[in-house]
């Protein structure tokens, strides 16, 4: 089924994929997990799964897309009639609801931060006081609750305006705004005292850190980054121009959405370490360690309000992409109108949050497999459902759909000449990436203890 909808622009369409890669993701889970694995040790793993399982996965994911024109699902359908391939298409769409679920929650603690910031509400705060703070937030309930679903609403409201007058033009605006900001935060922390322990924790490999679990953490990040396994890059891909360069292009998302990740890095650990505050902490970083960090820094209201903006922009740019997972295939499968498919995902996602925002209540009795519902939703979507889709997404492509057909999706019919990469990105999908995953996901599920 092709696709009405298409990117208006090359740079429309690069800028709603960054966005839905860049996200808190890059900005809120990367430094606590580099902080929590060892920091440069991390990095040095990371970096070789984005380059051997991640980019691979995202051309192969990309290249269904572009081959089947239609959502995560009925592509599939398109390109293996008669199969069961089209399931790994509805994974991902249960993937992108389950994701939102505790994903629109980091966004709402993120917009009722920074209307703290902008109320200057970090000034003079002792550690203890912000700590307090931020638990009476989440034990208000209510309050997240509506700080979520006033999310959930502004992500709604501009997907329902369409791919290219919602998702691409909120995008194109935001996603600049979002590079200038960290660049901003980058060059500041540049100037911090802590500058260069801040660079030898996150450059420095202590290779002795290097263990099993921070591997699987790695590859589960690398997979969370970049939106692969769960259908993003598939709708995207169908409303892309099919003349464009895929390869070079999705080098240059995955380029940045790395970058990215890195500079969050520099500008997060040098303040930590010049306020003396243990980079380890989990992912309470950014809420409970960076407003302590403005509260003492020289411009810091300033800075927390950029910020607390720059994560909002982020978190936003990826609800988008989400909720566009679902909507495309709302629309197709049931036949409604975007607005409706839009608000009753919308609606589904409120509720579901509002029982996983409940659930992080102290007292909360809410329990799935021993986590609150939160925590939950949050291991299940990255450590199996992503990994699980990215799996079969690699099987597909590499030994289904095939070497021929990838060429001529990946090449535009030989217009491009991609050289020695070709072979060595088939490698890449075919081998590499499957057995990667396999290892992971079976580690994970316990099936065999390494
Ligand atoms: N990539 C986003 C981030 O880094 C999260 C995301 C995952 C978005 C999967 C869409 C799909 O925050």
């Amino acid at each position: 089924m092709d696709k009405k909808e298409h990117f208006g622009s090359k740079f429309g369409a690069m800028a709603a994929i960054v966005g839905s890669a860049v996200g808190l993701g890059n900005i809120w889970r990367f430094p606590y997990m580099a902080g929590a694995n060892g920091g440069g040790a991390f990095i040095v793993m990371y970096l070789g799964f984005v380059l051997m399982v991640g980019l691979p996965i995202v051309l192969s994911e990309f290249s269904i897309g572009r081959a089947g024109k239609g959502n995560a699902s009925s592509s599939f359908s398109t390109l293996a009639r008669g199969t069961k391939w089209y399931l790994i298409g509805i994974l991902g769409v249960v993937t992108a609801f389950t994701i939102m679920t505790f994903y629109s929650i980091i966004a709402g603690w993120t917009a009722h931060f920074l209307k703290e910031a902008i109320l200057n509400r970090f000034a003079h705060q002792s550690e203890a006081e912000l700590t307090a703070s931020f638990k009476s937030f989440v034990n208000s309930g209510w309050q997240p609750i509506i700080w979520a679903c006033l999310t959930v609403a502004l992500t709604a409201t501009i997907v329902s305006r369409g791919v290219k007058k919602g998702v691409e033009k909120f995008n194109k605006i935001l996603m600049p705004t979002l590079v200038a900001i960290i660049l901003v935060m980058c060059i500041n922390s540049m100037t911090l005292s802590g500058f260069g322990e801040g660079m030898d924790f996150l450059f420095n490999p202590d290779l002795s850190l290097l263990t099993w679990q921070s591997a699987l953490d790695a590859l589960g990040q690398v997979f969370f980054t970049l939106s692969v396994g769960m259908g993003v890059m598939i709708t995207y891909g169908a409303y892309v121009r099919q003349e464009e360069n895929m390869v070079k292009s999705k080098a240059i998302v995955v380029l940045i959405d790395t970058s990215i990740a890195i500079i969050a890095g520099i500008a997060i650990f040098p303040a930590v370490f010049t306020y003396n505050i243990p980079p380890t902490s989990g992912p309470d970083l950014v809420f409970l360690v960076l407003p302590n960090i403005f509260s003492q820094m020289p411009g810091g209201y300033f800075f927390a309000i950029l910020f607390f903006v720059l994560l909002l922009i982020a978190a936003v740019t990826s609800t988008i992409s989400l909720c566009e997972v679902i909507t495309s295939y709302f629309t197709d499968k049931f036949r409604v109108s975007r607005r409706v498919a839009v608000w009753v995902a919308a609606s589904v996602i409120m509720v579901l949050g509002s029982l996983s925002a409940i659930s992080q209540m102290d007292g909360s009795h809410i329990r799935i497999a021993g986590l609150n519902q939160f925590d939950f939703f949050d291991t299940l979507s990255s450590n199996y459902m992503l990994i699980g889709g990215g799996l079969g997404i690699v099987i597909f492509a590499g030994w289904f759909f095939g070497r021929r057909n990838l060429y001529n999706i990946m090449t535009y019919n030989g217009r491009y000449n991609l050289g020695f990469i070709f072979p060595v990105l088939m490698f890449f999908i075919r081998f590499v990436a499957p057995l990667a995953i396999a290892v992971l996901f079976l580690s994970k599920l316990g099936i065999f203890k390494m």
